[in-house]
């Protein structure tokens, strides 16, 4: 039996394991629409392995005896609440590096130029990467807004949020320290100029000149109506949406229409939305790039 089926249990001998019977598909179904109807993400049954391994390992830690004790903790036990939170960070996928997608931190920088310029009343500009994960995204943007308006003879001043449901990822991003490893897409240019060497051997830290211009809050789209963002000029949403059922994608950027300022741009990831208008929105005709100005 595959060791993410097996259940442990310390004992006198030292550690023996019970065999956790395989998830049935009842079961399987049932995880699926809690985890669909509380954080909007869909769980194909390729994953069915990758749930079943990432449950068996949390009803180890907690000494479940069965997926079903753990799902009836989930909902009535005394720390529910936390014991979610925990389970979503281990189901989310938190994949993600320094410029990913090169070919948007162009057009953004390009746009926070000329929105800048076109509009000198406005002295801050703020920008959203959504679905964050451990920061990396969030920093890539707030990089580029400095390299690009730092040269504008007027420099609006600007501030770069990034949000996520996962508390563990936000800790991360929040305190913006990388491996090396983790650097190689940032080029030497950005090394140099917005990391420093940490104190743990082989790892590095955003320089606070640019770490004060962001903040990490976590926030679940599905809840975005109630979010409190509003009047941005940039958000960036990037690798989330591919987890949502499409109807639920045009419904989470619709609300996002309604954070954006007037001119202000919305990227998402290519092919991550088909088929979407509104009335308000204006797709840019930009190659690699999917992305909307507001009217
Ligand atoms: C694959 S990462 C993408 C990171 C980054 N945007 C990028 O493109 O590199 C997806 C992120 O979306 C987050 N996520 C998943 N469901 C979410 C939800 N309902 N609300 C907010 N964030 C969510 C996950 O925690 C994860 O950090």
């Amino acid at each position: 039996m595959a060791e993410s089926q097996q259940h442990y249990k310390a004992g006198r001998a030292g550690w023996q394991y019970q065999p956790l019977p395989a998830m049935e598909e009842a079961q399987f179904r049932q995880w699926q629409a809690l985890l669909e109807s509380r954080t909007g993400m869909t769980l194909s049954r390729e994953r069915k392995s990758f749930l079943e391994a990432n449950l068996t390992i949390r009803l180890r830690e907690l000494g479940h005896s069965s997926y079903q004790a753990y799902y009836e903790a989930i909902h009535h036990g005394p720390r529910a609440v936390v014991e979610w939170a925990t389970l979503v960070d281990r189901l989310t996928v938190q994949e993600t590096r320094f410029f990913r997608d090169p070919d948007a931190f162009r057009l953004i920088g390009d746009f926070a130029v000329e929105y800048s310029q076109s509009r000198p009343e406005i002295r801050g500009l703020a920008a959203w990467s959504l679905g964050c994960a451990t920061g990396e995204e969030a920093y890539s943007l707030a990089m580029v807004l400095q390299e690009r308006l730092a040269k504008l003879p007027a420099a609006p001043y600007f501030s770069v949020t990034g949000s996520d449901i996962s508390q563990p990822a936000l800790n991360k991003a929040s305190i913006g320290v990388y491996s090396a490893r983790k650097l190689v897409a940032l080029g030497e240019h950005y090394q140099g100029s917005y990391m420093e060497p940490d104190q743990q051997q082989g790892f590095y830290r955003v320089r606070d000149s640019l770490r004060q211009r962001l903040c990490f809050t976590r926030l679940n789209v599905m809840e975005l109506d109630q979010a409190p963002m509003q009047g941005m000029a940039i958000i960036l949403c990037q690798n989330l949406l591919i987890y949502f059922r499409h109807w639920r994608r045009r419904q989470i950027v619709n609300s996002l229409v309604a954070k954006l300022a007037p001119g202000g741009l919305l990227v998402l990831g290519q092919g991550e939305l088909s088929h979407w208008q509104h009335p308000d929105m204006v797709p840019l005709k930009n190659k690699g790039v999917m992305a909307w100005i507001r009217q």
